[in-house]
């Protein structure tokens, strides 16, 4: 297929460049490591049985995530657009049609939707730094703490106060663009993180239930695997390395042309794995030497953290650090969920970055008191997926809105995106147009390019067709 980008005609970014190659990846490890390796990570490793759930995850990790995270930052780094006009050009460019920019647009929707929640946990993250700091939590038993979550996350006004906190946090770094905000921000908050999850590491290494904790995560129970729970797997490792959105798209737009893109990505994929398994192993031996439920559900770290740092010496002041590393991690996440929609307003509507950054975060806010409310005034209002409501494995009700939402993204437009980006860099980009991106065609160029033509397109589609039962009515149609 044709490529008509010469070399020396090169696009260049509109929104500035990363400073560093060290930079970009603090960027895109801050955008990949958020609410999902903390908060999200444990609980639906619970609720899936643990081991076998963790396996397939890893598995999907190293083998869909890392072609897709290089996909995408090779196709941002050839338009230098916002992942919709980006994937337009090259549309056009490579393959002769310019229809792959819905592509980049469901990518924009995606982000828009995720940032609704996940704001909304943010939020929750921002007010325990509160309780924290004001001793809520020194010495209190098991059923205040639950009583505690019970009573913040069932009133509405503290939760949409705090989910206008975080969103008004985010759309100030937004507006300040990329030098003077993202990079500031990721290169003081990544490194705090990690220091802090070490220290954390050696408490619960010493005062939780470490070798039952390790036993939950990497013993495999594959009896406890069902086809919904590998979807869920694969769609966290969507979630967890921020693919299949455009949101790396949009950072690979202004990485400079002499960066390896594999081995950042090798770096990031690495970065968030570690993370993801340090948070869980300082979470389920917690959970286990308190008697909670691994699988009690989005409320797992507000409760099992809470309970184990008000046993300690010191507890309120671990436990505030804590709270205010969750939200720096989730903040420099929101700003990889915004980035595509705002690049996309800069651009195509002619807006400055703080115009836009207050657009798309006013939307985002408004779509977000669906999920504010969703453990209140509407906690009643359920439709659609199924849920788990007492963490005991059975789906016994219809989920929230946030469950919905969170199901929708996570689930189906992730790697269904993820799914269009791998294809469009495999088969429709031509080859020279890839191998230029990704350092020449040597042997992990030629490993990309099998995994991204063949390996993740194919164990996408069949994750999706079982977990939606097409694959079973096929076979029951011919069998
Ligand atoms: N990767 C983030 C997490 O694990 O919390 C979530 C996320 C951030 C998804 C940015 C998508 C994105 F663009």
């Amino acid at each position: 297929m044709p490529s008509n980008q010469s070399g020396d005609a090169k696009r260049t970014s509109l929104h500035g460049f990363w400073s560093s190659r060290m930079v970009f990846i603090l960027a895109v490890t801050g955008s990949a490591v958020g609410l999902g390796n903390i908060w999200k990570f444990p609980y639906i490793a619970g609720q899936n049985g643990g081991g076998a759930f963790v396996l397939v995850y890893l598995f999907c990790v190293v083998l869909i995530g890392m072609p897709v995270m290089m996909s995408e930052i090779l196709i941002g780094r050839r338009g230098r657009r916002n992942p919709v006009t980006t994937m337009a050009l090259l549309g056009e460019e490579e393959g002769g049609s310019r229809h792959w920019q819905w592509v980049g647009g469901m990518g924009v929707l995606a982000g828009i939707l995720i940032l609704s929640y996940y704001s909304v946990i943010a939020g929750w993250t921002l007010g325990y730094i509160v309780k924290s700091a004001a001793g809520a939590f020194t010495g209190a038993s098991a059923e205040l703490i639950g009583a505690e979550f019970g009573a913040f996350v069932g009133d509405w006004r503290q939760v949409v106060l705090v989910h206008s906190l975080f969103m008004g946090l985010t759309v100030f770094v937004v507006a300040r663009g990329v030098e003077r905000g993202l990079e500031q921000a990721v290169k003081i908050m990544v490194p705090a993180l990690l220091l802090l999850l070490l220290i954390l590491l050696g408490y619960s290494m010493t005062s939780g239930h470490f070798g039952e904790g390790v036993a939950f995560m990497f013993t495999p129970d594959f009896s406890k695997l069902t086809w919904n729970s590998v979807l869920v797997a694969l769609g966290h490792a969507f979630f967890t390395l921020s693919l299949g959105m455009g949101a790396i798209m949009a950072y690979g737009a202004y990485l400079s042309d002499e960066t390896s893109i594999t081995e950042s990505s090798i770096a990031v994929v690495i970065a968030d794995t570690f993370i993801a398994l340090l948070a869980g192993l300082v979470i389920f031996p917690l959970v286990f030497a308190n008697g909670l439920n691994p699988a009690s559900g989005p409320g797992l770290v507000f409760q099992t953290l809470p309970l184990a740092f008000g046993q300690m010496p010191g507890g309120a002041f671990f436990s505030t650090i804590f709270f205010i590393l969750l939200s720096f991690a989730a903040w420099t996440s929101a700003l990889g969920l915004m980035e595509p929609a705002v690049a996309w307003v800069v651009e195509h509507l002619n807006r400055t970055r703080a115009q836009a950054a207050v657009m798309i975060g006013s939307l985002i806010w408004a779509i977000g008191l669906g999920s504010a409310l969703s453990t209140n005034v509407l906690s009643n209002f359920r439709f659609l997926i199924n849920v788990d409501t007492n963490g005991d494995g059975i789906m016994d009700a219809k989920g929230t809105i946030f469950d919905n939402i969170d199901y929708l993204t996570s689930n189906i437009m992730l790697p269904l995106g993820g799914l269009l980006i791998v294809v469009f860099a495999g088969w429709v980009m031509c080859r020279n147009s890839t191998a230029d991106e990704l350092g020449g065609a040597g042997a992990s160029f030629k490993i990309w390019r099998f995994l991204a033509r063949y390996l993740a397109p194919m164990g996408i589609l069949f994750v999706f067709m079982k977990a939606i039962g097409i694959l079973d009515w096929i076979v029951a149609l011919f069998g």
